[in-house]
């Protein structure tokens, strides 16, 4: 075939394709070389741009080639397909179009799981829109599709390829931020903010670990659970023999102690002297050994001085009693979850009966009341709001409201951080 056969068949291909084709697979199917499929696909463009009878042109974009429509003639390719392409972006979308990018290809399954919440109507929106792709199938039951972004994505985001993408270091939450800024030139500019500490504060039952779970897997970071900790050593006190509140006995026990927190597909391990304690401190006992051991003022500093060294290090979103307040009193987002007794002991009875374990709604209303008056009522860090938490009663409502509420503060304060009015 000679130059002008050649630019015809690629003409041919990429109407054909519809999609882009890659330098490659041209190069191939025509026997020629991939800088000849640049050089043929210039030399078209030109050719485009030269006919004033033509509404085409050729794209190039990471190594691939489209045929598109002349972008001159947009409104009236709009008016035929409902201009899906223009309109606006939802904050979710945005979000979904990032965990998309940056970890592409991924499954729903695995979009689900970074963001907490099922994301399907936004990846549907999103290939409508043109800027998420089917991209192959994961070889698994069911052959879930992988997705992954389009050259329009890259297009309207203004790179070249996906490798452009602001560096992430290990935190989707930095790349949300920038792509939701609604200036794309300004937000490919910023320098990736650290996430900061998120303390949840509130009495037991109030949700308070459910929701840091959520929210750390929605903004990408790390959740830290410290009540973990307090039940971790009054574990290690009964088992021992040593009183819980025996502060003389605990001081000793403590310079013989290594704790150290480590985590593995998300899940906290609170190792105690090379033991994972997880699995054995879900119990009432251990419960109420951690309300006592919590409140001496040895324990506390043991406590609170690991967990300010890993706020330190990451970004986490933290749940205990003394977050707000004490631990990290500056914590830019707090809130104090809080719900009725009642409500509190049906949740906890439903844990318990989860692992099995029997007890009434009375025993647990009961020990929930006690452990409220003795973690309010300590000398020392009571558990208590901090004047700058948002508080919120969660009786009524359920996981993700929880959740969803949070994110939009949070997203309220890092575009408005000297204030505004919340809508
Ligand atoms: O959240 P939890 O039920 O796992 O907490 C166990 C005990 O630890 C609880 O009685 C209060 C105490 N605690 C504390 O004093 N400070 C924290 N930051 C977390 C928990």
């Amino acid at each position: 075939m000679d130059w002008v056969q050649n630019m015809a068949a690629m003409e041919a291909l990429l109407f054909a394709a519809g999609d882009p084709l890659s330098c490659e697979r041209i190069a191939s199917i025509l026997d020629i070389s991939e800088d000849d499929v640049f050089l043929l696909a210039e030399q078209l463009k030109r050719r485009y741009a030269l006919d004033p009878a033509s509404g085409l042109t050729v794209r190039v974009l990471d190594d691939r080639v489209s045929l598109v429509t002349d972008p001159k003639y947009r409104e009236t390719v709009a008016t035929f397909f409902g201009d899906v392409r223009g309109q606006k972006l939802s904050e979710a979308a945005y979000e979904t179009l990032a965990v998309i990018a940056y970890n592409a290809p991924v499954t729903r399954a695995e979009i689900e799981t970074v963001r907490g919440v099922n994301s399907d109507s936004v990846v549907s929106r999103l290939i409508d829109r043109g800027l998420v792709q089917e991209a192959g199938t994961l070889d698994l039951p069911g052959r879930p599709a992988l997705l992954d972004v389009t050259s329009q994505f890259l297009l309207e985001f203004g790179l070249s390829s996906a490798n452009e993408l602001p560096p992430v270091d290990l935190m989707m939450y930095d790349s949300v931020q920038q792509l939701m800024h609604p200036d794309l030139a300004v937000a490919r500019d910023m320098v990736p903010v650290r996430p900061p500490v998120i303390a949840i504060d509130g009495p037991s039952g109030a949700g308070k670990s459910t929701a840091a779970k959520r929210l750390a897997r929605r903004l990408g970071i790390g959740f830290l659970d410290t009540g973990a900790m307090y039940r971790a050593l009054g574990y290690k006190a009964l088992q021992l023999g040593i009183s819980p509140s025996d502060e003389v006995a605990v001081e000793e026990m403590l310079k013989n102690t290594n704790m150290s927190i480590e985590f593995s597909s998300g899940l906290q391990k609170t190792i105690v002297d090379g033991e994972d304690t997880e699995p054995f401190i879900r119990t009432t006992e251990v419960a109420r050994a951690a309300s006592d051991i919590s409140a001496l003022p040895s324990v506390r500093s043991y406590c609170v001085r690991l967990q300010r060294e890993l706020g330190d290090k990451q970004p986490f979103v933290l749940d205990g009693r003394d977050i707000g307040t004490y631990v990290f009193p500056n914590a830019p987002y707090k809130f104090f979850l809080t719900a009725s007794t009642e409500v509190r002991a049906k949740r906890r009875l439903q844990d318990l009966q989860r692992l099995g374990k029997e007890a009434t709604l009375e025993s647990v209303m009961d020990e929930i009341q006690k452990r409220d008056a003795q973690d309010s009522g300590r000398a020392l860090a009571p558990a208590k709001r901090a004047s700058d938490a948002m508080l919120i009663d969660t009786s009524d409502m359920s996981e993700e409201e929880v959740v969803d509420i949070m994110v939009d503060v949070i997203r309220h304060k890092e575009r408005y951080p000297y204030g505004g009015a919340v809508r």
